[in-house]
């Protein structure tokens, strides 16, 4: 059966730095699971964050959502929270959350997910580098 749900998509790129350790560990164990993410002094990321939300067309407008509504919110919650910014000690999100690329989809979802409409799906990919990338829902 024909449908007009349509799955709409924007992306947009953010740097930030992280590090990855757990503070109960010591140097040598941080070392040993997390490798170079460990380094004390951080290091950054070009993340890439791919947004899709999934809704019916309207039939008046012709829209699933306002992609300009969409992009002001990724900016207010994505790029604005984070771009720039120590994921570790600039954003409380991940005071105590390690900012794997796991943590940080879902963390990102949440975000976006909570100024949405219910009526929409709302998927989320975070590219941490052109080879690893990170989905939520899975
Ligand atoms: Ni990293």
């Amino acid at each position: 059966m024909p449908t007009n749900r349509v799955a709409v998509f924007r992306k947009i790129t953010f740097n930030a730095a992280h590090r990855l350790y757990y503070k109960n560990w010591s140097e040598e164990k941080n070392r040993e699971v997390f490798g170079l993410c460990a380094n004390e002094n951080y290091h950054g990321h070009n993340y890439r964050l791919d947004v899709r939300v999934v809704g019916d067309t309207d039939p008046i407008t012709g829209y699933v959502i306002n992609l300009d509504e969409l992009k002001k919110i990724m900016q207010e919650e994505v790029h604005h929270r984070f771009d720039h910014h120590n994921l570790n000690l600039d954003c409380p999100e991940f005071k105590d959350l390690n900012p794997t690329g796991e943590n940080i989809v879902v963390v990102i979802y949440n975000l976006l997910r909570h100024r949405l409409d219910k009526k929409y799906d709302l998927q989320v990919r975070l590219w941490e580098t052109e080879r690893n990338y990170f989905e939520y829902p899975a």
